[in-house]
Parts: C-alpha cells; sequence; structure tokens
C-alpha cells in the first residue's frame, strides 16, 4: 500500500516534477510512491507498449526537449552500457546541463562497486574496489555522473526484492536451488524501502543533508538458506535439498557466480541512523511476509 509509505514521508514542494529513466521493478514503484505523495512523475521504457511508460527512451534514440520542462528531480534506474558508458548521459547530457530547474539527480547503483570483502562490512567510507567487469563499469559510470557537476547522489544498492521478485517465486515453480556456502552472506533490500528512502532523500537534499553517496540496504544481511526456509515456512512449502556451492557451481551461468564470489555485508548507518530513514521492512521476514501477502496463490 502506497499509504504505508506515504505516511511517513514529509511533501514534496508544489510543482515538483521527477523524471525516471528505467521504469523497471524499482522505477515503476518510486514512481507509483511519488505520485501518490502528489508529485508529477514521468517514467521511462524503452518500448511505448510497455506497462507504465509515460514516454519511450533508449540509449540509441534521441529524446525531445519537452520532457525536461520544468523537471525538478532526474533519476536513472538503468544500468551501464557493455561500453561503461551510463546511458542517460550518453544521449541527454547537454540537455539535463542546461536545465534550470533541477534541484537533484539520482544514479541507483550497486553495492557490487565495493567489491568481495571476505564478509566484513562496508560503508560509505568503504573505498570501492570492483572485481566484476560490471561492477568496474558500474563505478565508471557512478564517477561520470559525479563529474557532471550536477547536483548528483549515488545510491547504491544490494539485491532488490519485492512482491513478484522474491524467494517465492522459484519456490513455487519448482526451481529454487539450496546452494550452501557457509559463512556467505547477502545484503537486499525491499523495494518498498527504495521508493521510501528515494523519496525521503529527495527532500533531506533540499534542507542541505546531502551525502554524496548512500547505502540503501536492510538491517540483515542474511545467508540464502535462512531466507528460502523462512519464504518455505510461511508459504507451507517443502524445501529441496541442500546442494554445496563446490558442486553448485558447476553449473551456474557466468552471472550467477559472479555473485556467489563476492561476500560482504552493507552498512546503513548512513541512511537509518544519520539521515533517520525508518525502514518499512528492516529483515528478510518483515519483508518476506509482505511478498506473501500479495501472493496470488488460489
Ligand atoms: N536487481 C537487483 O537486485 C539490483 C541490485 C543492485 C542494483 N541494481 C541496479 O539498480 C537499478 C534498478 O534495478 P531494477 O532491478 O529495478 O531494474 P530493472 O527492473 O532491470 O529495470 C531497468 C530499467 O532500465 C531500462 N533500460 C535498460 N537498459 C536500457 C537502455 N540501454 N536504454 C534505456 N533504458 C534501459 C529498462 O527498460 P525496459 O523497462 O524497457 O526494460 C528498465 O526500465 C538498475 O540499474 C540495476 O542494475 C539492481
Amino acid at each position: 500500500m502506497n499509504q504505508d509509505i506515504v505516511k511517513r514521508l514529509d511533501p514534496l514542494p508544489p510543482q515538483s516534477k521527477l523524471i525516471i529513466f528505467g521504469g523497471g521493478f524499482s522505477g515503476q514503484r518510486i514512481a507509483s510512491v511519488g505520485r501518490s505523495l502528489g508529485v508529477k512523475v514521468l517514467c521511462s521504457r524503452r518500448q511505448k507498449d510497455s506497462k507504465g511508460a509515460d514516454f519511450t527512451f533508449n540509449s540509441d534514440t534521441e529524446l525531445s526537449n519537452e520532457i525536461f520542462e520544468g523537471a525538478t528531480h532526474v533519476l536513472s534506474c538503468i544500468p551501464p552500457l557493455f561500453s561503461g558508458e551510463d546511458p542517460v548521459l550518453l544521449q541527454l547530457k547537454n540537455q539535463l546541463l542546461n536545465s534550470k530547474t533541477l534541484k537533484w539527480v539520482g544514479y541507483l547503483s550497486t553495492t557490487g562497486v565495493y567489491g568481495d570483502t571476505k564478509g566484513e562490512w562496508v560503508n560509505e567510507n568503504t573505498s570501492p574496489n570492483p572485481q566484476q567487469k560490471r561492477s568496474i563499469r558500474r563505478l565508471s559510470c557512478e564517477k561520470q555522473w559525479l563529474e557532471t557537476k550536477l547536483p548528483v547522489q549515488i545510491l547504491r544498492l544490494p539485491g532488490i526484492y519485492g512482491p513478484g521478485r522474491s524467494a517465492f517465486d522459484s519456490l513455487l515453480n519448482g526451481t529454487t536451488k539450496m546452494i550452501d556456502k557457509p559463512g556467505q552472506v547477502f545484503s537486499r533490500i525491499h523495494v518498498d524501502d527504495i521508493a521510501g528512502s528515494v523519496l525521503f532523500l529527495i527532500n533531506l537534499y533540499s534542507q542541505g543533508k546531502n551525502p554524496m553517496v548512500v547505502n540503501i540496504a536492510d538491517n540483515l544481511p542474511t545467508n540464502n538458506l535462512d531466507v528460502i526456509a523462512f519464504a518455505a515456512k510461511i508459504a507451507k512449502t517443502s524445501l529441496p535439498s541442500t546442494v554445496p556451492f563446490e558442486i553448485a557451481k558447476k553449473t551456474m551461468s557466468p552471472m550467477a557466480l559472479s555473485f556467489w564470489q563476492e561476500n560482504r555485508k552493507v552498512d546503513n548507518k548512513l541512511l537509518c541512523n544519520k539521515l533517520g530513514y525508518s525502514l518499512i521492512y528492516p529483515d528478510f521476514k518483515s519483508g518476506l511476509k509482505n511478498c506473501f501477502s500479495k501472493l496470488n496463490i488460489k
């Protein structure tokens, strides 16, 4: 329910206009909560008939200036191109630089830029040390955004989950893999807390509380087996047997393998303690209960 999120947030100034590039899973949720706060929001997708496409934007096409008229806030949720370039900056850097109305520019990045810390905590003061090619590209895009000298805020996210993208999907279609890698944890964030914290940070930014980088993560980095076991318990479904990582890795896609090769815990003290954001779903248990409540099980 948007109202549960909205009641935690202050309204944005009247006439706020937020342009979201990349209305995928997070982008759509942020757009929806933004609209419930009374903000004018326009969201891009690559195909005009995609759900929630207010306008189309693809990194290889031009965009009319009209979209930017009166835009006060811009958020990019689009990953880097394989070339390492940022799709939005590649096409629209001059339009952004020429804007007289922009007060905040957000960039959804990933905590992958911290690299592998062998299970240690990372915070915003930890030097990025990306090891995966996609994380190297990501850090390069962060730099490209910061170099514009626009009022940019980099928001680093761990694994995103929420209704329609959670442990229940694979559990209920029988594709769950119980991979056992002792000591391995993943941080995560519920999509409602991405939406809530983005709109919370936009407000703080205008009050001069404007850190350049903020991690958006929940309180409890956890082993994947615990997450799946909890989901199975509330869905009252059985669990497949566990497979040791050393065996599972032989049939993993390179992408999946790259996630399992990094182990870190993401600290959220800047967001939650210093800046004062109150998580709606502080851990995977509360978040999964919400996902389960949205499942359409007959
Ligand atoms: N998923 C995760 O667990 C995770 C974790 C950390 C960070 N992130 C990053 O956080 C951001 C939001 O994640 P998400 O999972 O909400 O994203 P998502 O659902 O995959 O949505 C990505 C959006 O980017 C658009 N897009 C992709 N390539 C594009 C291009 N070349 N030109 C124009 N638009 C393009 C997509 O367009 P269409 O709508 O047309 O498909 C989509 O709207 C992404 O940058 C993602 O990489 C994700």
